[in-house]
């Protein structure tokens, strides 16, 4: 029963399907002469020392040596698979892009899900945010949306990224995981409690990739053949429905296996059980955002589904495997700075800084050319036609006699003017401190603390003291604050899975303003 996450743990009970298990011809070096023997090195004399003219050792030992690229920064441990796209309704009152021109047209894309925090061998059934990225090869070049399976994040500024990064992975000097610093960088940033109350949820451990939604979380844009603009949210729900674990459950499933949501992915589609996502958008006018009281660019918070309704647009499928993991999986170089004509970006901070950081991993990780290898080649008709020459790596030919400078006199490499967006407001240059925009953190946990049942309150306060495990009475007693804040009923059983009196923790003050306000609050090594 693929439905039940224990029953999917038998290791090595379904064998790959291999359809190109046999290679043409004798085994060759890479210059392509044929291998005399792979089984006794060359050596003078029979007990005798190994000699450089075994050319296909020294080969074999080389390449080796250089079969590892680095692994993603984050998002390390994923798994992914082709599919199709099919349009079910008509958007284009909202968006000219091509891939939305006609109900029923389809468009071939590729999936990478992942964990967040784990390297590229940690166990999938990790209590961790899904990442959630969807390729469209669209006619007019790639469409990538690069998101997660939460429909917010810890915070709204870039620079924290880093900072998140480091919290979450190894202690510098332990190399060990560790709650304490989790904790003391989240309950610091009291924007993140949404995201951390889902993720301690009951959904924070979904059974597989299958069971979980998915969402752009940043708003993007669309532009219609009008030229105007609709900011918009992506949506993706599972149509297999929604499944999770529990701690108790993911650690046996994790003691059993560590490829759980991988394997269950795999087999699944080979089994012809494809996956399906439905594709919605919520949209917002440009008025409306204008009107709203919280910045609807504000990663942190949530559109109101009842304001901004979900909209369908289509269905993803996943119906293929990919026939080499290392070609098509771990190479895939995914980012949200793909976006083709008809959709657009939004002036989300954290969606602006990773436009850049994303083409700049890829260039480091897989190198300038990655746009080559084929699970990133554009596959429309006419693309690629970029620009870009030489570098590291290039093996298409490079465009061969064709003009490599622009203007020129041949008609050559033209721009596309009616392409152009409508423009957008901008102001004076400044680090504008977000807080003093928006220091309304608490609202939206307290909505979805009191959308839970009793009973899916009470094990989102267990799980949070189990994650909370080592960190100190300081970093608990501010998470109860921030809690309570949302809504006192949270705060008091989270105090009480923690075993902490609440009764003892200072809940005066307002919740802060500014970050001033907030460093006095939480002043280091603060008595408790
Ligand atoms: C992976 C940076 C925020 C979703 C990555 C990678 C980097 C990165 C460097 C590795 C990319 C690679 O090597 O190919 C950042 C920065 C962020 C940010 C600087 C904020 C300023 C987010 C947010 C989401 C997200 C908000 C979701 C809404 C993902 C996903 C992957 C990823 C899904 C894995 C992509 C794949 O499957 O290959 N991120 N990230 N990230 N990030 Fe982010």
């Amino acid at each position: 029963d693929m439905t039940d996450p224990m029953a999917k743990n038998g290791v090595g009970d379904h064998l790959p399907s291999r359809n190109n298990v046999v290679g043409e011809g004798p085994m060759t070096m890479a210059n392509g002469s044929p291998v005399v023997d792979n089984q006794d090195t060359a050596t003078a004399g029979v007990r005798g020392p190994v000699v450089l003219q075994d050319a296909w050792n020294i080969e074999k030992q080389a390449h080796f040596n250089r079969e590892v690229i680095p692994e993603r920064r984050m998002h390390a441990k994923g798994w992914g698979a082709f599919g199709d796209f099919t349009v079910t309704q008509d958007i284009t009152d909202v968006s000219h892009a091509k891939i939305f021109s006609e109900v029923g047209k389809k468009c071939e894309i590729f999936m990478r899900f992942s964990t967040v925090a784990g390297e590229r061998g940690a166990a999938d059934a990790e209590r961790d945010i899904r990442g959630f990225a969807a390729r469209f090869y669209t006619e007019d070049g790639n469409w990538d949306v690069v998101g997660n399976n939460t429909p917010v994040f810890f915070f709204r500024d870039p620079k924290k990224f880093i900072d998140l990064n480091h919290a979450v992975k190894r202690d510098p000097r332990t190399n060990l995981r560790s709650p304490n610093t989790n904790f003391d960088f989240w309950t610091s940033l009291p924007e993140s409690l949404l995201q951390t109350t889902i993720i301690m949820s009951d959904r924070g451990i979904p059974s597989s990739f299958r069971f979980m939604h998915g969402f752009s979380s940043h708003a993007y844009s669309m532009v219609n053949a009008a030229g105007v603009r609709t900011w918009v949210k992506f949506h993706f729900r599972s149509q297999q429905g929604i499944q999770n674990l529990t701690d108790q459950e993911a650690a046996t499933v994790v003691g059993q296996d560590r490829e759980s949501n991988g394997r269950d992915l795999y087999e699944a589609i080979e089994k012809g059980q494809f996956p399906q996502w439905k594709l919605y958008i919520q949209t917002m006018t440009v008025e409306q955002a204008d009107a709203m009281e919280t910045n609807p660019f504000d990663l942190t918070k949530m559109w109101p589904k009842k304001d901004f309704p979900l909209r369908e647009v289509g269905i993803l499928e996943l119906n293929r495997n990919a026939e080499n993991y290392f070609a098509d999986v771990e190479q895939a170089a995914f980012t949200p700075q793909n976006i083709v004509p008809g959709i657009g970006y939004s002036p989300d901070r954290m969606l602006q800084t990773r436009l850049f950081a994303y083409g700049d991993a890829a260039r480091y990780r897989t190198g300038i050319n990655h746009h080559q290898i084929p699970v990133n080649q554009p596959k429309g008709v006419g693309c690629p036609h970029s620009f870009h020459r030489d570098g590291q790596m290039r093996v298409d030919g490079n465009r061969g006699s064709e003009l490599h400078y622009e203007p020129n006199s041949y008609g050559n490499w033209a721009d596309s003017p009616q392409l152009a967006e409508p423009t957008q407001a901008g102001g004076d240059i400044a680090m504008y401190d977000y807080r003093a925009d928006d220091h309304d953190y608490y609202t939206q946990p307290g909505m979805l603390w009191r959308a839970m049942t009793p009973e899916q309150q009470l094990v989102t306060c267990e799980n949070t003291a189990r994650a909370m495990g080592d960190a100190t009475l300081q970093v608990k007693h501010r998470y109860i604050y921030n809690c309570f804040h949302a809504d006192p009923a949270y705060g008091e059983g989270v105090a009480k899975a923690l075993g902490i009196d609440i009764s003892t923790v200072d809940l005066t003050g307002t919740p802060a303003n500014s970050r001033a306000e907030w460093l006095a609050r939480n002043a280091v090594g603060k008595e408790l």
